[in-house]
């Protein structure tokens, strides 16, 4: 069985070279975070996953388990969950497994090749639940397979994921998620808590240097795939705790005067310089309630013992 996930017209977006060059022709250079995940960056992503440092996938997996009944009844009868970035991941099995009102499962994801291996398995695991995969690059409008007015739409943004995204744009997000789940949809979503400094630097600056060739691998991947010419040697891991933003910053700072090649661009970079490429926000209820709050209102918040990590169920407020 093979399923072919059709990727939605509306829903095409940039091409990864406009995008990259655009990146770096800023005076503050950016890489999209997105680029950090290929073969091999999603393989270092679950490394990080498995660090001591690294609190975050572990504890919001432990809330979710610790809550998994209550979360249940929360979420309500006949349920079309719709996982934004989707997930073979722990925490969904977990839902597919212990919320019998689930009858639908979307799966929402940018790369063709991982849904249709996923979902091939998801399928053969859970005959019981109608899995709908669409392709589509979250961010941007797409439709539903089963229209939200039939049964309760439950979007789905584990991981803290949300916390990539600057204020303004977390903010559209919402709004465009809360338009998605429409009038008694909702959203179950993970984010990050703030906490004392040293324990948000450790776990992005680990031990073993996986967040580092993590972060590095941004390069290598754009080597691969456009014709770019970045000296990954030449390049250092830095991650920051930038206050105002309430953020990890990561950085990939030069380490000596250079030129990088990227398709027709030619880049110049200053010993020092460097290029951004993650935020990863970190927010209280109270900060992230005011950036949901035009277009959601909290129905429930799990939080783990160590006050590290949050999830919430929050209602639209679409009429
Ligand atoms: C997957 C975006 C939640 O921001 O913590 C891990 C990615 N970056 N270590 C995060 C990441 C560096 C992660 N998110």
């Amino acid at each position: 069985m093979d399923t072919a996930v059709q990727v939605q017209e509306k829903n095409r977006t940039t091409s990864m070279t406009e995008e990259i060059l655009s990146g770096l022709q800023k005076s503050q250079k950016t890489l999209p975070s997105k680029y950090f995940y290929d073969k091999r960056g999603s393989e270092l992503f679950e490394h990080i996953c498995d660090l001591d440092e690294y609190y975050l996938t572990r504890t919001e997996l432990e809330i979710m388990c610790n809550n998994i009944s209550e979360i249940h009844r929360a979420l309500g009868e006949k349920i079309q969950l719709v996982e934004l970035g989707s997930g073979s991941s722990k925490k969904t099995r977990l839902l597919l497994d212990e919320i019998p009102n689930l009858k639908v499962y979307v799966p929402v994801d940018i790369s063709g090749k991982f849904l249709r291996e996923t979902v091939d398995e998801l399928k053969s695991e859970f005959p019981h639940i109608d899995i709908e995969p669409v392709g589509a690059d979250y961010t941007r409008p797409f439709d539903l397979p089963c229209p939200p007015d039939k049964v309760r739409t439950v979007a789905y943004f584990p991981g803290s994921t949300i916390g990539n995204f600057t204020k303004e744009k977390a903010a559209d997000f919402l709004q465009q998620v809360s338009n998605l789940v429409g009038q008694n949809g909702a959203l179950l979503i993970g984010f990050d808590l703030i906490k004392s400094e040293d324990v948000l630097l450790a776990a992005y600056n680990d031990s073993q240097g996986v967040t580092a060739a993590f972060n590095k691998n941004i390069l290598t991947h754009i080597n691969r795939k456009l014709r770019a010419d970045f000296d990954v040697d030449q390049f250092e891991h830095r991650a920051i705790f930038n206050r105002d933003k309430s953020r990890i910053e990561m950085h990939l700072i030069s380490l000596k005067d250079q030129l990088v090649h990227v398709e027709d661009e030619a880049f110049n970079f200053k010993q020092g310089e460097s290029i951004h490429t993650e935020n990863s926000h970190k927010y209280s209820q109270e900060s992230f309630r005011a950036i949901a709050d035009p277009y959601f209102t909290p129905v429930a918040t799990w939080i783990d013992s160590d006050r590290k990590f949050c999830i919430q169920l929050l209602e639209s407020n679409s009429e």
